[in-house]
């Protein structure tokens, strides 16, 4: 039986993970609206990788006779000053999710919950990989620049980061 405290620490970070997913979604919409698609397929894929994550911690409540809580969603930000800017906010929001995820580990040690332990590894992995790809973009982008002409270059650089991600994950 799972601890009441660690439940609704589950439950945080569930609403993190829906809070992730839609943020994503309205930074694909930009770029989907600016035609950078190869950006805007990272965005939706991204998305859809948060709601699968939330949708993991709701199952991994349920098989612990927990209760999980659908969250009422926070409207996202929606407008951004650059494609810089949009994937330092996406890199800020990894790293607050990564730290997240570090925090319910050292709850579970507390509780000596060694099942949550256990689940919450495979989230350590997907984090270090998630902030590698991203850290990965801002530098491409600092080494194109970020004038008119250098958007379609960052567009196809994210396009292909993107390709390599869905083949990896394809064969996984
Ligand atoms: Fe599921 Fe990247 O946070």
């Amino acid at each position: 039986m799972l601890d009441k405290k660690m439940e609704l620490a589950l439950n945080n970070q569930l609403e993190k993970e829906a809070f992730s997913s839609y943020s994503y979604l309205a930074m694909a919409v930009w770029c989907d609206q600016k035609s950078m698609e190869g950006c805007s397929q990272f965005f939706y894929r991204q998305a859809e990788e948060e709601h699968m994550h939330m949708m993991k911690i709701l199952a991994y409540l349920i098989e612990r006779n927990g209760q999980p809580i659908i969250p009422s969603i926070k409207k996202p930000k929606s407008d951004y000053k650059s494609i810089y800017d949009i994937f330092n906010q996406t890199f800020a929001q990894e790293k607050e999710v990564t730290q997240s995820i570090h925090d319910l580990i050292n709850e579970t040690q507390k509780l000596n919950d060694h099942s949550t332990q256990n689940f919450l590894q495979w989230y350590v992995s997907e984090q270090r990989e998630e902030e590698a790809v991203v850290m990965k973009i801002l530098d491409k982008i600092q080494l194109i620049g970020e004038g008119p002409m250098c958007l379609y270059y960052i567009d196809k650089e994210v396009e292909a980061i993107n390709k390599q991600i869905v083949s990896t994950e394809a064969k996984a």
